[in-house]
């Protein structure tokens, strides 16, 4: 009855951004994603009839039943025990490897090694799909960490098809995400209450009715490994998100001064020659877009960037999996 998975974030280069319904999850439009080879989450579940509630630890700080991650997790571990017939309550130790909170989609690999570990040690034997939609219902983007690599989820329109699929695995493109920590600040509002505010953009209709289209356009120049034409994509996806977050009501500012810094850095890297794009989610940190072959000329000019405060090189990832090694 215990179990432990690691699961990697996912950097989304075409976004989810707006829920259709807010309870499963369903999102506004599909959206792309690339795991992240050096952002992982480790958890450990164990059911016991011994434990009066359940009882959860994140990165060596535990949080009691009232809190928001406790409820958020307790709420994650009732789908899975009603789906297995189980009552037991659950202990849940979950490490990350990098900074939470701030912006590196620690929830997607967060609910996509919860499910799993979870799913396990409750005896459920789901596949893929299964196991994307129901880590879905914990966090959006958290369904795309399930399956391995480069990842599309189809947005469906109820809980059977809204899950995520993979396109390509990981070493069919030499994509590189080097995390650029300008801050380990906590963000002051979370993507979920941020995405609730998506539709008060008078812009959105206009996002929602090119999305499609746009969707289409990525997934064909990824069938060629065209990286300018992706590049070029991706960013201008990245600052079509943050007009939506600026425009809406209330609005949204994620960025800090060091953020825009770096976002204009890199357009003056790509103007003397660097190919590098940048993507930016619900934080303060800039993700690097680059190929394999520019990381260390990428990272020699970061490293004289001062307000740099660590930098993570990712290459394109597998999805969760099951491993032995428990954290207790
Ligand atoms: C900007 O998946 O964190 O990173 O479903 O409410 O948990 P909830 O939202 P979440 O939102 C991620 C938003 C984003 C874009 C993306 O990853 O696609």
């Amino acid at each position: 009855m215990k179990a432990t998975a690691v699961a990697p974030s996912n950097i989304a280069f075409i976004k989810y951004w707006g829920k259709q319904d807010e309870t499963l999850r369903i999102p506004e439009n599909g959206s792309i994603s690339m795991n992240l080879s050096r952002l992982l989450t480790t958890t450990t579940v164990q059911f016991s009839a011994e434990l009066a509630e359940d009882r959860l630890t994140i990165d060596g700080q535990s949080y009691p039943p009232d809190s928001i991650q406790a409820g958020r997790v307790t709420a994650h571990l009732d789908r899975i025990r009603r789906r297995a017939g189980l009552s037991e309550r659950a202990s849940v130790v979950s490490q990350n490897n990098f900074p939470s909170g701030t912006g590196l989609s620690s929830s997607a690999s967060a609910f996509a090694a919860l499910t799993v570990a979870a799913a396990a040690a409750a005896g459920l034997r789901l596949s893929e799909r299964e196991l994307s939609r129901l880590a879905r219902l914990g966090s959006g983007s958290a369904c795309r960490s399930i399956p391995d690599g480069f990842v599309e989820w189809l947005p469906g329109d109820s809980h059977e098809s809204s899950y995520a699929v993979s396109l390509y695995p990981p070493d069919y493109w030499d994509i590189v995400d080097v995390v650029a920590v300008v801050s380990v600040e906590k963000k002051e509002v979370s993507s979920t209450r941020g995405q609730q505010a998506a539709r008060s953009s008078p812009f959105f209709p206009v996002r929602l009715a090119r999305i499609g289209p746009k969707i289409e356009t990525i997934k064909g120049i990824m069938a060629r490994r065209d990286f300018p034409a992706f590049g070029e994509l991706v960013e201008a996806e990245a600052i079509e998100l943050h007009a939506i977050m600026l425009t809406s009501t209330p609005s949204l500012i994620y960025w800090f001064p060091e953020s825009l810094k770096l976002m204009r850095l890199v357009r003056q890297w790509r103007a003397e020659g660097l190919p590098v794009y940048f993507t930016v989610n619900t934080g303060q940190d800039v993700h690097l877009i680059c190929q394999k072959s520019v990381v260390p000329a990428l990272t020699d000019r970061l490293q004289d960037v001062p307000e740099l405060q660590q930098m993570i090189i990712n290459e394109p990832a597998q999805g969760v999996r099951l491993i032995d090694a428990h954290l207790f």
